[in-house]
């Protein structure tokens, strides 16, 4: 039996298969755009398929006979591509997430997680729990409400165990992905490695962020939740909040020749609003034991760590 990730050699995806691995279990990566030197030493110990989830072909035939007992859905346009092409956000993340689960429906797979996004709040500076009504107004939000409404009907209708996060804005080094809030992770990125960088929000914009090692742990905590314990189904992740201001003085206390400005874009600042008020994980908490492990200084250290190991 083997996991399937889709999106698998991207940020979140490769970090993914490395812990899936550790645990021994058979890792079969979906991408559009295979990333093998992403991939570094994991790539021999697992399968990379090229393919595009938009593509319903590719998706059953990446399904057809392997065996996989559970799909991490992942590939994904993210907020920033999928503002600049609304068609193709459409196709990659509304028909892919329809793909998935339609593919898991006919090979019988028992599992689907999907990594919704608190994007879905995108502008709501208030407080957010799950009853929180979801008032995007970007395609990518659009898109991930789709996919986890989608979840829901497969699991009533077909009983494919759907789960999903909403992942705040993770951090970590080296996404690629230019996406509204990938501006908290580059302030860490090239201040190590000693470039300037310019922030594109306002300096009052709050966000929450969730560092890659909390956000992988938490979709390997929802997917291994006993299902009795599945109650919510789509989750909230709160993260830890932070204006961009306090996130970039933070980013200086311990990185002292960083070198952050801030110019705002005005369409990033349309397309992210205000920024994501305080959010509230207790059914994360209540139901799989979720509990983050890093706020904003064990990860700057963390990413420190890991980029001078790079180095040396
Ligand atoms: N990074 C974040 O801050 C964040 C926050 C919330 C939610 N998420 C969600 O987590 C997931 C992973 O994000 P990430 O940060 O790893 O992004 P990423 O851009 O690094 O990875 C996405 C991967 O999907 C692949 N992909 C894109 N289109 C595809 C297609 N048509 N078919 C197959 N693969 C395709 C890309 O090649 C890439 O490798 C996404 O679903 C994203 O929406 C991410």
């Amino acid at each position: 039996m083997a996991h399937l990730i889709t999106g698998g050699t991207g940020f979140l995806g490769v970090e993914l298969a490395r812990k899936l691995l550790a645990r021994g279990a058979e890792v079969v990566l979906f991408d559009l755009q295979p990333d093998m030197e992403a991939l570094g030493d994991l790539a021999d110990r697992l399968t990379v398929l090229r393919g595009d989830v938009s593509g319903w072909p590719e998706v059953l035939n990446a399904v057809n006979g392997r065996s996989i007992e559970s799909i991490f859905h992942l590939g994904a346009l993210l907020s920033v591509p999928a503002d600049e092409n609304p068609w193709a956000a459409y196709r990659v993340n509304a028909n892919g997430v329809m793909h998935v689960l339609e593919a898991a429906r006919i090979f019988g797979v028992p599992k689907v997680i999907f990594s919704s996004s608190m994007g879905v709040y995108a502008g709501n500076t208030g407080h957010i729990d799950e009853s929180t009504v979801q008032a995007p107004d970007s395609m990518y939000g659009v898109t991930k409400i789709f996919g986890e409404l989608l979840g829901r009907f497969y699991h009533r209708k077909f009983g494919i165990d759907f789960r999903s996060a909403r992942l705040c804005t993770v951090v970590g080094l080296g996404a690629r992905t230019r996406h509204m809030t990938q501006y908290m992770a580059w302030m860490i990125e090239r201040s190590l490695k000693g470039e300037p960088f310019e922030v594109w929000v306002a300096e009052s914009t709050s966000n929450p962020f969730i560092y890659y090692r909390d956000a992988v742990r938490a979709l390997l905590m929802l997917h291994d939740a006993p299902a009795d314990k599945i109650r919510t189904r789509v989750y909230n992740l709160a993260g830890t909040s932070s204006t961009a201001v306090e996130f970039a003085r933070k980013v200086r206390e311990h990185l002292p020749a960083a070198r952050i400005t801030f110019r705002p874009d005005p369409d990033a600042m349309r397309l992210f609003g205000k920024g994501i008020g305080t959010v509230d994980e207790k059914a994360a908490r209540e139901e799989w034991g979720w509990q983050a492990e890093y706020g904003v200084e064990q990860a700057i250290l963390d990413m420190k760590r890991s980029f001078e190991a790079g180095k040396s």
